[in-house]
């Protein structure tokens, strides 16, 4: 018995298309008949169709969905299997059987919380290696986008003492009998780094105590943030749409295969190009108006609100200058109009909504410490960041993008927790 017989992937084998091969795997799908059994194998790469001759049969029989196997047979091309190719089973080299496979692909909903049970399974659906697949690749082309424009990748605490997104979404930890918490964002360390490298990025996991379960929201998120020194609201926008776009492209030259098997349409991706709509805040209340929802100066822009926006254009949107009190106190409000902030979010289309919220910051010392005390704030709780604006500060502007929810949208989810190998919400720690 060989586990570790060298072998190559089904995606190589279906390229080859004849030859004599091992290829190595778990059963995707299993039919036995009376003369032969076919069996769809599937590894990290692909699915192939095994065929077991009568004299294999029983080899074939004793497999269950998802016992791994190590085989070796002859290439045969077959228009009628998957892939155009399948394999004429010679030997079973090795087989780890197992029991049953609780799941039936087939049977089940999507979202259904059963698959949130057995998620620890579940990852290996063909949906979800495409989704992680496609993760892979939207990681990736961060990374890309801001090392080819001159960011630094930095790295920040995740336990912190100063909330950056307000006290209401902390998670409390004790720390050796004092209490700290899960950060919100990395914002305010960046806005420390700018000062050593200019413009800085880092991607990590978040943290918000939400309390309620919706589509987009979870207590555990992934955070790609950067910030820039000598810049201000406008110049971070158009980073934004920039590392948005590019992050499609790449990803509509890399998975079609994955978005095919997800049943994407990609008209809306291929049309995210710079430059996004740019929407003030004060035109987005009367367009909401206009489609007859109730909503005044000054209200928050909600999820329905976003989705009923996002609805009248065909490309994401730049949504700027929300009232200052919409906002964390840490944006810069727009001198020619105090009652407004230099703050902007990214919504994208097809209804999906907030992706990047971001803005220019306060750089000035006096103008930070009145509207952390205006914000019924502690200006103690922030004595390090505020300590910046003494020494040589600047303007300076950045953002926070929400990896996950630019996932959904890309793999066009109906819900975060699909796109997320094991998601963290109100009611679910484990897997
Ligand atoms: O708009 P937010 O709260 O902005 C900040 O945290 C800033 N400090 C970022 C910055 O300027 N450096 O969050 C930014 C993005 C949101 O637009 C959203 O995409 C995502 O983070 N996000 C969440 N994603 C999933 N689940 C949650 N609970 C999220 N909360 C925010």
């Amino acid at each position: 018995m060989e586990p570790y017989k060298k072998a190559i992937t089904i995606n190589e084998a279906l390229k080859r298309g004849e030859g004599r091969v091992t290829l190595r795997g778990w059963v995707y799908r299993k039919r036995v008949l009376k003369e032969k059994a076919f069996i769809l194998l599937r590894d990290s790469t692909g699915v192939i169709q095994l065929v077991f001759p009568r004299e294999r049969l029983k080899d074939a029989e004793e497999l269950n969905l998802e016992s791994s196997i190590v085989v070796t047979g002859a290439l045969v091309r077959e228009p009628r299997a998957p892939g155009g190719v399948e394999l004429h089973v010679e030997s079973v080299d090795w087989a780890y059987i197992g029991e049953p496979y609780p799941i039936n692909e087939d049977a089940v909903v999507a979202d259904s919380e059963y698959l949130l049970d057995v998620r620890h399974l579940w990852v290996r659906s063909r949906k979800m290696q495409a989704v992680l697949k496609i993760r892979h690749t939207i990681f990736g082309a961060i990374h890309e986008y801001f090392r080819k424009n001159g960011f630094y990748e930095v790295h920040t605490p995740m336990f912190i003492t100063a909330a950056v997104e307000g006290g209401a979404t902390l998670f409390k930890v004790d720390y050796f009998g004092q209490p700290v918490y899960l950060t919100q964002s990395s914002q305010f360390y960046l806005e420390v780094l700018i000062y050593s490298l200019e413009k800085v990025y880092v991607i990590a996991p978040s943290f918000r105590a939400e309390p309620s379960r919706t589509r987009r929201h979870l207590t555990e998120f992934w955070h790609a943030e950067m910030e820039m020194a000598w810049a201000g609201m406008n110049d971070a926008a158009r980073v934004g749409e920039e590392l948005i776009s590019y992050v499609v492209e790449r990803v509509l030259a890399e998975r079609q295969d994955e978005l095919r098997l997800l049943g994407r349409r990609t008209e809306f991706l291929e049309r995210a190009k710079p430059p996004f709509y740019r929407v003030s805040y004060d035109e987005a209340v009367d367009i909401l108006r206009k489609k007859g929802i109730s909503i005044n100066w000054g209200d928050d822009i909600g999820a329905d609100e976003e989705r009923a926006l996002t609805l009248e254009f065909d490309k994401p949107i730049i949504l700027y200058g929300f009232p200052e009190k919409l906002k964390a106190f840490y944006h810069r409000n727009d001198p020619k109009r105090p009652e407004v902030t230099l703050s902007f979010d990214v919504l994208l289309p097809e209804g999906y909504g907030e992706v990047i919220g971001g803005g220019e910051r306060i750089y000035e010392e006096k103008e930070l410490v009145e509207k952390i005390v205006r914000f019924g704030l502690n200006p103690k709780d922030y004595w390090w960041y505020i300590d910046l604006r003494k020494y040589g500060s600047v303007p300076h502007a950045g953002f926070g993008l929400g990896v996950d929810r630019l996932t959904m949208w890309i793999t066009g989810a109906d819900h975060i927790r699909d796109v997320v190998p094991f998601p963290r919400d109100v009611r679910r720690t484990a897997p």
